[in-house]
């Protein structure tokens, strides 16, 4: 039996059901001096059936400053209309209900409006060094489009929508979509034909050069960086090939990637056509590109079939984790994604250890929760893990092929957890009841804990962790480990397992490894929060500079927690955070205030 597929998604206040945005058209100057965006959207609208005549259109917006509401009416054009912000519904995580009359016969409207201080989905980075003018980008999942857009900012509403933005001399403007023809000097224009959630529009202004790496990639960078991305990513169109060859045709044409300054928040963003992503994965040996493979997976699980809630984002994650590791099978061998796995497997291990039961489940409750704050590794290492032990059951030749299905099946849709699983029984569990019996896909989505499973095994970290064994008491046998050949995964993962080690013995470590002067930002992270946890004080000054310059909330945040497990760390905490707090992006500094306030 097929579901009913109207959703509800708690973390937009849009009348989607009643009427649906379907085309938004941007019209926005980018003004760098005063870091505000200014302008105006259109949005086109689709009645939906049974919708009552006198319907308002209800919009998403939080923090923004609206001018003037427009109603295309025909045989009239554009006359004002009336809108209000309803203030009695404001709520901290969500923002401010936008609610448009719709004169009879409308279906475009359009709102003149600007950015506000603290627009939460904006940085605006200062001139600093090489670069000679402002920088701004965006990052608007989870729900941080409205805080720039007026819209219905949900994942089950997808639109398509066109650009033309306004920058000053001497930058330049690039959006998640095909870049068209400019028209004046400074005017540059976007078009995305294809439909997509709001958290997928972005946009990032700055001094950047684009270098082509094959027919469909590309990379775009500051100067200073340029060939050092060029480098890194030399590999994207031999990924392009091979996620094509197991889940079918890549559906947006391009795929670019922007390295955005140090300040961007995240690993990297799936933003259709242009991944964005952090400088640190210029590691120098491409040894962080599981990262843009990850973000190519979203091409497929993601933007081609999206979570319809964030209470679903384990389709979006899970799968593309899963996806991620299969790719870099097919790229670099087994053995190579092994290690990716168990490292997954322990990140798994470790969230289940601390999160509560209720935050265990792939179908999350996020109930009165902000979106951001609540998406755990859970999603990803369990999603993964369950899509794993799935291909186990079937065998990679029928659960590849239902992937493949699967996709095309549901391109271009927002589904539900609940829709993937009536899909999966029909096509999948319920022609082969034999092997359906050996999973239980219920408890999988639907309850906390971890479900039997096959484990995984590496052998490339079983060597690591006979090595590290071979390392006691304080002396290294320096040349009784052959670390060689090591990527920073062997060395992420040779320093997690060591026990609770003295000053001295970090120190010993330090001599022979050089850890506290790597520039591979995975091997310094894992370094300095050992050096936090074993009172290393050598490190406290490259522990200082690496907060001052590395914006990643994954490396940020877990730094200052354990920071702040001590009375006077907290303090150290404190006063770091204060010096490094208007360079992070605002994904970083909520949650590290929240972790430096309790
Ligand atoms: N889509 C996510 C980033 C995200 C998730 C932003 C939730 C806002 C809310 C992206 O694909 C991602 O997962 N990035 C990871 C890297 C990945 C290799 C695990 C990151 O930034 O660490
Ligand atoms: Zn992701």
């Amino acid at each position: 039996m097929k579901r009913m597929t109207r959703v509800v998604d708690l973390h937009s206040f849009g009348n989607s059901n009643e009427i649906r945005v379907c085309h938004a058209r941007l019209n926005l100057t980018v003004d760098l001096d005063n870091e505000q965006l200014r302008g105006s959207v259109t949005l086109t609208v689709k009645r939906q059936p049974g919708c009552p005549a006198n319907a308002p259109l209800i919009l998403d917006s939080k923090n923004l400053a609206i001018a003037q509401v427009w109603a295309h009416v025909p045989g009239k054009g554009k006359v004002p209309t009336p809108y209000h912000l309803e203030d009695a519904r404001t709520t901290k995580i969500l923002g401010t209900p936008l609610v448009i009359t719709m004169p009879r016969g409308v279906n475009e409207i359009s709102i003149d409006y600007n950015t506000k201080e603290h627009a939460e989905a904006l940085q605006w980075l200062p001139a600093a060094g090489a670069r000679r003018h402002k920088f701004l980008f965006t990052q608007s999942e989870s729900i941080m489009a409205r805080t720039w857009i007026p819209l219905q900012d949900s994942p089950s509403v997808r639109i398509t929508y066109d650009a033309t933005i306004a920058v000053p001399s001497g930058v330049k403007a690039v959006m998640a979509s095909k870049h068209m023809p400019r028209g004046e000097a400074n005017l540059y224009r976007f078009a995305m034909t294809q439909s997509i959630p709001s958290y997928l529009i972005a946009l990032a202004v700055g001094e950047l050069e684009f270098r082509p790496l094959g027919p469909r990639t590309g990379v775009y960078a500051q100067p200073s960086v340029i060939d050092a991305a060029a480098w890194e990513f030399a590999e994207t169109e031999q990924m392009l090939k091979k996620i094509e060859r197991r889940y079918g045709p890549y559906r947006w044409g391009r795929w670019d990637i922007l390295v955005l300054p140090e300040s961007f928040p995240l690993g990297g963003m799936e933003n259709p056509m242009l991944t964005f992503a952090t400088p640190t994965l210029l590691a120098g040996d491409r040894s962080l590109v599981s990262v843009g493979v990850h973000e190519l997976a979203h091409s497929k699980s993601g933007n081609q079939v999206t979570n319809a809630t964030w209470r679903d984002f384990w389709l979006n994650e899970g799968f593309t984790t899963y996806i991620e590791r299969r790719i870099i099978e097919d790229l670099y061998g087994a053995d190579y994604a092994d290690m990716q796995i168990v490292l997954g497997e322990e990140d798994l291990a470790e969230a289940l250890s601390t999160l509560p039961a209720a935050d265990q489940i792939l179908h999350i409750d996020l109930t009165d929760r902000d979106p951001d704050e609540a998406l755990t590794d859970i999603a990803y290492e369990k999603g993964a893990l369950f899509l794993r032990q799935m291909e186990k059951v079937f065998g990679r030749k029928r659960w590849d092929a239902f992937l493949r299905q699967y996709f095309d099946h549901f391109a271009f849709q927002s589904i539900t957890t609940a829709q993937f699983e009536d899909y999966l029984q029909e096509q999948l569990l319920d022609r082969h009841p034999r092997l359906a019996r050996r999973i239980n896909v219920k408890q999988w989505l639907y309850e906390p804990g971890l479900p039997a499973h096959e484990k995984h095994t590496s052998t490339l970290l079983a060597a690591v962790e006979a090595s590290a064994k071979s390392w006691t008491g304080g002396t290294v046998a320096a040349n009784a480990i052959d670390t060689k050949s090591w990527s920073a995964h062997e060395w992420v993962r040779f320093l997690r397992q060591l026990p609770k080690l003295s000053p001295e013995q970090m120190a010993e470590l330090d001599s022979v490894f050089a850890f506290t002067n790597r520039t591979n930002a995975e091997i310094a992270h894992q370094w300095l929060l050992m050096s936090v946890r074993n009172d290393y004080r050598a490190a406290d000054q490259r522990l200082e500079s690496f907060l001052a310059t590395v914006g990643r909330r994954k490396f940020v945040l877990p730094l200052y927690k354990e920071l702040a497990k001590t009375t006077a760390g907290k303090d150290r905490a404190r006063e770091l955070y204060s010096r490094s707090r208007h360079f992070y992006h605002f994904l970083v500094t909520r949650s590290v205030e929240d972790a430096l306030a309790k």
